[in-house]
């Protein structure tokens, strides 16, 4: 199979790539995770919550915030909203653009987070730009892969529907992505498809080493009568709210794909993440959990014992 690798010593029955039934070390794309959990794009900058609050092997890994051919400021403040469901975001896939990411950023990545794997998550608003980051970050070292964030509306096709909605842009943001790299490549889908397991497979026809489930769901919250609770009106929708939606699709994927399927959405302690690898992950990440606490996904990690099932 494709990038997914020889589980170790007890592959798991079912689970692509298999896993150990021994420790909660796991071995997916050729590289050893510590443990199964890894942070989750957008809420863990480039890794520096790692260096401040947690040892480096406290977690199995993470994804990048998402990286665009520009710098992007983002979306209009406020950015974020709490509720009692949890989150609701319109970051607006703020990051430095992929030169700073090459000079600065990965740099800094070799240097303080060693061996951690890493992943580096792409966004773009037309298919060659996912070609142009992956490009220009291929030849550096200090990540393992990349994770395409492909929520992000597409400018040049369908008036700005998501690459993951839309079948033709899915398809050709991998046929222009694959060729360019041999690293680990990872998909990330959005919940709010009306058929994932289908998305998933066209994906991995396509090239994907793995399938990463799920982005947030497409949320608004009032701020008044007339006003919305988010500079940018709509946003996205994350934490416990999401656990059920993001378990489904993990359910739904992992069914139709016989590569490794990574589980985010609502996890907050070891139960949650356990649940997603009964669903069929093979990995987890922790996104909105890290916000509550900043050493979530550590605990979600000791939680989770020692071992994986
Ligand atoms: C503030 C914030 C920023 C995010 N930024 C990104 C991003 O840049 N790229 C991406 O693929 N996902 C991004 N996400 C989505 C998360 O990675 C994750 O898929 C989602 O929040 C569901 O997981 P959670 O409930 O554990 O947060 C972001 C989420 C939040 C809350």
């Amino acid at each position: 199979m494709r990038g997914a690798v020889e589980g170790k010593a007890d592959p798991v029955p079912g689970r692509p790539g298999g896993g150990s039934l021994v420790s909660s070390a796991v071995e997916f794309f050729g590289t050893r995770f510590s443990c199964p959990v890894l942070l989750a794009s957008g809420t863990c900058g480039f890794g520096e919550p790692v260096v401040d609050v947690m040892a480096t092997d406290a977690v199995g890994g993470l994804v990048t915030k998402s990286v665009t051919v520009e710098p992007r400021w983002g979306n209009p403040a406020p950015r974020v909203a709490e509720y009692a469901g949890g989150m609701l975001n319109s970051v607006g896939l703020a990051n430095p653009g992929v030169q700073a990411v090459r000079e600065d950023k990965l740099p800094w990545i070799r240097r303080h987070l060693g061996a951690l794997p890493v992943f580096v998550s792409v966004a773009g608003a037309r298919s060659e730009e996912y070609a142009r980051v992956v490009g220009e970050l291929d030849g550096e070292e200090g990540f393992l892969g990349f994770e395409l964030n492909l929520s992000c509306p597409n400018d040049s096709h369908l008036g700005g529907r998501p690459f993951c909605l839309d079948p033709e842009a899915l398809r050709e943001v991998l046929q222009l992505v694959r060729p360019v790299t041999a690293r680990p490549l990872l998909v990330k889908l959005a919940p709010n498809d009306p058929d994932i397991a289908a998305t998933a497979a066209l994906a991995v026809e396509c090239g994907a080493d793995g399938v990463t489930a799920i982005n947030t769901l497409p949320g608004f919250l009032p701020g008044g009568p007339s006003a919305a609770r988010l500079g940018a009106g709509r946003g996205g929708v994350s934490g416990p709210a999401v656990l059920p939606v993001g378990l489904a699709a993990v359910r739904e994927v992992a069914a139709a794909v016989d590569v490794p399927v990574i589980g985010v959405g609502g996890i907050f302690n070891g139960r949650d993440a356990r649940a997603y690898l009964d669903a069929g992950a093979s990995l987890v990440q922790v996104g909105t959990g890290s916000f509550a606490d900043p050493r979530c996904a550590a605990r979600v990690a000791r939680e989770l014992g020692g071992a994986v099932r």
